[in-house]
């Protein structure tokens, strides 16, 4: 240790910071190709991260896109660089019915619950009452983990996934993900030791297990116990909190609009009554009421830059080529709120989905499952639930802003999902 004198040690900071510009400089070489998409000055080592108001991302690509273009860049540390970009214009189970009184509550935990139920019925083959303690803990769990998805930590980790190797840091920072992962584990072992392979399956599941019992042996088969909880966490992350937050931008929305919660609820009567259950079948004769659902998916604008894609292989886009190993945001909210596209894009405005005859019409610019092949696989459950739930409740209840309250606001906030600023809300039965 005595040799590490004052000089070895300037020798070797020097040496050290040469060998990290060196590692930057390769990294930032592919922005120097001749048509890489623009994007601002980076630092060395940061790449961007500094430049990225995690706070409110749609809003920082937003100020992006204006400064260079549908398709531009971004140097999020060391995973390489970030083209975000315009897509361009081109291209039942109901909720508890308490409280039915005028007490004002917040709709969310109930809306979770509900739409919670509609995933554990596919994977854990029953419902759970909403005060299940094991049904609460999940809950619990997956609100808890899609936090840890989101910020600048994350995003930190992701860029220098060498800081996961501190022993302990990803258990800390990805608790709840790992507590949730477990739950699912006791999931699979319960499952197993109760199935009946003799029986028809009883979920996804058991259909899951079946699978993976004859690919016993086939090591290239996709039907795995790892792969099993990943497919059931992905369906509860995705297709849980997704939901329920696009049921309460639709309540929130209702409650700041009452002359359009009031056209519903005549539309729902004439065509359903006021005694019979939503079907599927009556969304064909719901013109104003599929236009509203879809309005509410485009003005909350729930998942404004998709989700991450890496490229596997360079591709030409608009012009621009863009290399293999780039991950690619798409903007959603380029088209969801496009100008020129929708009459009044930061206005909550049902019209858009009509035509002049009052009949429903759906623009190619809505997209809030995003497109192409890895597009949401769940539109379709999803496009059945917000039109069976939304229905069903304002089928039987009025909503509106509690007496006394200010208006809340129709601003959302922005994790990885944009929610409704936290609001709340009264709901007298019919
Ligand atoms: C209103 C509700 C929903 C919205 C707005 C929504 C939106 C999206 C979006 C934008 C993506 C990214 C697509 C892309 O990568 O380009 C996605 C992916 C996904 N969604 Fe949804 N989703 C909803 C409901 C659901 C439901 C109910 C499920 C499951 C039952 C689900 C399961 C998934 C899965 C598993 C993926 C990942 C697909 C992949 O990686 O290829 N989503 N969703």
């Amino acid at each position: 240790m005595g040799l590490l004198t004052g000089d070895v040690l300037v020798s070797l900071a020097l040496a050290a910071a040469i060998f990290f510009l060196l590692v930057d400089l390769m990294h930032r070489c592919p922005r120097w190709a001749a048509r890489y998409p623009p994007g601002p000055m980076s630092m060395p080592g940061l790449g961007n991260l500094l430049q990225v108001d995690f706070q409110d991302v749609p809003w920082c690509f937003a100020q992006l896109r204006r400064r260079f273009g549908d398709v531009y860049s971004l140097q999020l540390g060391r995973t390489g660089e970030d083209p975000g970009g315009g897509l361009g214009p081109q291209k039942r189970s109901l909720p508890d019915p308490h409280p039915v009184s005028a007490r004002p509550f917040s709709p969310s935990a109930l809306l979770n619950k509900a739409v919670g139920n509609v995933i554990a019925s596919l994977t854990y083959g029953r419902r759970f009452e909403y005060d299940d303690q094991s049904f609460l803990r999940l809950m619990e769990l997956v609100m808890e983990a899609l936090k840890e998805d989101s910020g600048l930590l994350r995003e930190v980790l992701n860029a220098v996934p060498v800081l996961l190797r501190i022993p302990g840091l990803a258990g800390k920072v990805f608790s709840a993900q790992k507590a949730f992962m477990a739950l699912l584990d006791e999931l699979v072992t319960e499952h197993r030791m109760t199935r009946d392979p003799a029986q028809p399956p009883r979920d996804l599941t058991d259909a899951f297990l079946a699978e993976v019992e004859k690919a016993k042996g086939n090591p290239n088969s996709s039907f795995t116990d790892e792969n099993l909880r990943l497919v059931v966490s992905d369906l509860f992350s995705a297709g849980m909190v997704t939901t329920s937050t696009t049921l309460a931008w639709g309540l929130l929305l209702m409650i700041l609009h009452p002359d359009v919660q009031c056209r519903v609820q005549q539309e729902i009567d004439k065509v359903i009554g006021k005694v019979r259950r939503p079907e599927m079948g009556d969304q064909a004769h719901m013109p104003f009421t599929t236009a509203v659902i879809h309005e509410v998916q485009r003005f909350a604008d729930i998942v404004p830059l998709g989700l991450p894609h890496m490229t596997c292989r360079d591709i030409e886009v608009q012009g621009f080529l863009i290399p293999k190993g780039t991950t690619l945001f798409t903007n959603l909210s380029s088209v969801l709120k496009d100008e020129a596209v929708w009459e009044k894009p930061f206005r909550f405005h049902p019209e858009h989905f009509l035509d002049a005859q009052g009949r429903f019409v759906k623009p190619e610019a809505f997209m809030p499952f995003s497109a192409g092949r890895r597009m949401c696989l769940g539109e379709p459950l999803a496009r059945m639930e917000l039109f069976l739930f939304f229905t069903s409740l304002l089928q039987r209840f009025s909503f509106s802003v509690p007496p006394g309250h200010p208006r809340p606001s129709d601003h959302g906030v922005c994790n990885f999902l944009v929610t409704p600023s936290p609001y709340q809300l009264c709901a007298v039965p019919r």
